[in-house]
């Protein structure tokens, strides 16, 4: 039987000693069953602090969004099985349902389309702006820039239809920054969205289209374009969201915090990992048979090697998006009739992986990275572009869980502690007498 979010009861008490003195903590259970101490009056009541390197054992907030279970390898959005969304739902669908917490009617589905549909196009001014980033650039920081520069454009999205118009804009906007960056690195002309089309085709025109010529984006890419989205749309309190509740915290700019969200996305422990993955790939297809030596790498702690796509802080069974994906790489494969060499490799350090010791004592399993970089490879995504597709994904998730922040009765700007380690008081000596 569910409980309403965040219910604590009377007799759901953790006791804490210290220094022979004993304090009450109550429990917070949620809708899930899970249990957390509620620490809140902690430092006020005992002077002392909880220390969590990586925050792996702390709940920054209550939320309604995504439920994960890691060790059965669950995720639902919004109470919804990752799995039925992906084959069921629409990127856009998926998208509302985040920011709204319920799957939209047909007629709020069609408007919200619609509204997403007309405002894909950018400000004439503001593409001059990708005109001055170096063509070399990583289309990620160009992404987080020009994410930031919608602030200087449009009003501060302080209301709530302001907040739905921002909301609009990123959405639509997302897919044409995204192939503007990546138009402007290889020195092509940036293509206008098409409004007949429908969100991932539009991007696919914009990505490969020239002018001039004639564009028919493969549904079937369509598609598993629109289903990888799907499936990077939430993932509770990682790495991103967590900078976007945290930067938000400070009341910023809805566009500059979801910028600061793109840059934490963009590290190879996280989003970066689909980059990293596909460079692996290549590497070992190069380096014929140094699957088994690049897993040796990994394992020896000597070493910097990880295998990427693999492990997770909090899957620790099969992350339920690769499983899907690993079906999906197969089907966009045999559709486009791209090399499956890739795909053979990641499948054999996968075999191997799941064998060996090593992994199967850490619950080393893998997670949505490992295969999503074979799919956009297979469907003609530049290597560089992996984690901005990542970003279009998870957009809708980062302004839900910000907008839920927004509404927590118990919300605070976010400012952790820290055990101070450094030097005791000491006097400045003058350069001169050092
Ligand atoms: N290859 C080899 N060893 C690993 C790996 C890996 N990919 N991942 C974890 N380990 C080992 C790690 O060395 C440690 O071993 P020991 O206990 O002997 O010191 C143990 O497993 C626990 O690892 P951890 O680093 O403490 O775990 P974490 O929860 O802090 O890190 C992670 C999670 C995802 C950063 C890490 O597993 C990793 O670096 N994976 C590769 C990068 C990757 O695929 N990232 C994408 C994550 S999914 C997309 C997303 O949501 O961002």
């Amino acid at each position: 039987m569910s409980k309403s979010s965040g219910e604590a009861t009377a007799s759901d008490t953790a006791q804490l000693t210290i220094d022979g003195k004993t304090f009450d903590l109550p429990i917070i259970e949620g809708t899930e069953g899970e249990r957390g101490i509620d620490i809140r009056k902690l430092r006020s009541q005992t002077g002392v602090i909880t220390l969590d390197a990586g925050f792996a054992n702390t709940g920054a907030c209550k939320s309604a969004i995504t439920f994960i279970d890691g060790e059965k390898g669950i995720l639902r959005y919004r109470g919804y099985p990752i799995e039925q969304l992906a084959q069921h739902s629409t990127f856009l669908e998926v998208s509302w349902l985040l920011l709204h917490g319920e799957l939209p009617s047909k007629a709020e589905l069609e408007e919200f389309t619609r509204e997403v549909t007309l405002h894909t196009m950018l400000h004439e001014d503001y593409r001059r702006l990708f005109d001055f980033m170096p063509k070399s650039s990583h289309p990620m920081p160009v992404a987080a820039a020009a994410v930031a520069a919608l602030s200087t454009f449009y009003p501060e999205p302080d209301t709530d239809d302001r907040i739905f118009r921002a909301t609009v804009r990123l959405l639509a906007k997302m897919p044409t920054i995204a192939a503007c960056a990546y138009k402007h690195s290889i020195g092509q002309p940036s293509m206008y969205p098409r409004n007949d089309l429908d969100y991932c085709s539009n991007f696919l025109q914009m990505m490969y289209a020239v002018p001039c010529e004639e564009y028919t984006p493969d549904p079937v890419v369509a598609r598993a374009l629109d289903q990888l989205l799907i499936l990077h749309a939430d993932h509770e309190q990682n790495c991103s969201t967590s900078t976007v509740r945290m930067v938000g915290s400070s009341h910023a700019s809805l566009y500059a915090t979801i910028a600061s969200g793109i840059s934490a996305l963009w590290g190879p422990l996280h989003g970066g990992a689909n980059q990293k993955v596909i460079e692996m790939l290549e590497r070992i297809a190069v380096e014929e048979g140094s699957a088994d030596e690049f897993l040796r790498k990994a394992k020896d702690k000597n070493e910097t090697t990880r295998l990427m796509g693999f492990g997770h802080r909090v899957y620790k069974s099969y992350d339920p998006r690769a499983k899907i994906l690993k079906q999906t790489c197969a089907d966009v494969l045999s559709r486009v009739g791209g090399s499956s060499r890739l795909l053979e490799i990641a499948q054999r350090l996968e075999e191997i992986a799941l064998s060996d010791d090593y992994f199967i004592e850490r619950k080393l399993f893998p997670n949505v990275d490992f295969y999503s970089g074979v799919i956009y490879q297979a469907i003609g995504i530049p290597v560089n572009m992996f984690t901005v597709m990542f970003t279009m994904g998870r957009l809708p998730g980062w302004i839900a869980q910000w907008l839920e922040m927004r509404h927590d009765p118990d919300f605070r700007i976010g400012r952790p502690r820290q055990i101070y380690t450094g030097e005791l008081m000491r006097d400045y000596v003058a350069a001169d007498k050092r």
